[in-house]
This record gives C-alpha cells, structure tokens and sequence, in this order.
C-alpha cells in the first residue's frame, strides 16, 4: 500500500489578533483567494481552480481521509492547496480583507431544531466572514435544505450584505454532494451574499 502523505493540524498564530497572511506561502504567485470551506473530496475545488487560472483556491476540511482525497484530486494544479483545520481556525488566521470568495457548499443542515446550533452558518461565523472578505467580495452558499438557506438569509441581515439568488453557469464545477442531490432529483437552493 502507498504511503499516506502526513495531514498537518492547522497552525493559527492570528486567531486571537488581527490575523495572518496565511495563505501567502500556500501559493507561489500572488492572486485573489477563493475558499472553499469543508471542500470534502475536493472535486469542487479541483473543477474551480482548472476553470479559473487566475484564482489561488484554497480548501479546508476537517476530515482527514478527506484531505487526503481533495488534495489528490487537486494533483497537481499550482493554484488549489487544501488545509486541514476547522473553518473557524482558518478564517480566524487570515487577514481581514484578504480574500476575494468565499464558497459554502452543501454544508451540514443539521435539520432538527435542537441541532441548528451545530450548524456552521451562526453570528460569529458570518462576522468573520465579513471582516475576511475584501469589499465587494462575495459569499457563495448553496443546500438542499431551503430551511438551512431561510436561516442563512437570516444571518446574514446585518452589515449591508447585498444578498440575491445565485445563478450558476451552465459550465460551473459539481460538488460530491451536489451531484448525489442532483441525481435525486432534489432541489437545490443557491444565494450570494456581496459585502
Ligand atoms: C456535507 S459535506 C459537503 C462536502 C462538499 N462541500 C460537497 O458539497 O460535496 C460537509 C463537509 O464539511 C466538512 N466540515 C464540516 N464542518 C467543518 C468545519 N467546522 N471545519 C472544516 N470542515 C468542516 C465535513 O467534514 C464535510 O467534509
């Protein structure tokens, strides 16, 4: 059997100040930073950073085996790195203002009313976002739960966001996730949320 490649826990020197320009030795060059939070097996993020060269996309996921996985999907792209850590770490350590879009796909619903607090869509999760988000940067949300996405439009009613629905493009990269709903037939509900 293969060796496994070694999953580093997520330093985050910034979590308790102003942050860190973390991705800044992830990347070779300099570009605007696209994340994708619990990027799973990363095919998303492999589909994103081959359509759009010019964006440095970063994953980060909880999960081990599912690093592992997302980063041999991402093989060999210069601009898609995946971390290991937890959402809240990563966005913790970044810079406020560094990064350019955020995508939220097909994250835990968490569907019963006593679980919502499990969910990762809460107050603190969406001031972070705001502060690490540039201006006009953009916050992409997509679920098959239309509860998840009536709380997440809740949350996001502070600070002047400028949310609308988010209409994909017909070329636009699947989720794992989005590919098992699609082919169920389920519904899928998408806004965009603009700082
Ligand atoms: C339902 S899956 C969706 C995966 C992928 N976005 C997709 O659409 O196929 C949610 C993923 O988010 C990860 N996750 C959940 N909470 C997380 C957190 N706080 N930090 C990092 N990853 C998280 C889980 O481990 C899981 O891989």
């Amino acid at each position: 059997m293969p060796a496994k490649a070694p999953v580093m826990p997520v330093p985050c020197p910034g979590a308790e100040g102003g942050g860190v320009d973390a991705p800044a030795g992830l990347f070779s060059r300099e570009a605007p930073i696209v994340l994708d939070l619990g990027c799973g097996n990363g095919l998303f993020l492999a589909g994103l950073a081959a359509r759009e060269p010019g964006w440095n996309v970063l994953g980060i996921e909880k999960k081990e085996y599912r690093v592992r996985q997302a980063r041999r999907r991402a093989g060999d792209l210069g601009n898609a790195r995946v971390l290991h850590g937890e959402v809240l770490e990563v966005l913790s350590s970044l810079l406020p203002g560094s990064v350019s879009r955020v995508y939220l796909l097909f994250s835990d619903p968490w569907p019963k009313r006593r679980h919502a607090v499990r969910r990762l869509v809460q107050e603190e999760f969406v001031a972070l976002l705001y502060s690490r988000l540039e201006a006009g940067g953009t916050f992409f949300f997509a679920t098959d739960a239309e509860e998840y996405l009536a709380w997440t439009q809740e949350k996001l009613s502070v600070n002047g966001w400028q949310i609308k629905e988010w209409a994909v493009p017909e070329t636009w990269p699947m989720t794992e996730f989005e590919q098992r709903f699609a082919s169920a037939g389920l519904n899928i509900w998408r806004l965009q949320a603009s700082r």
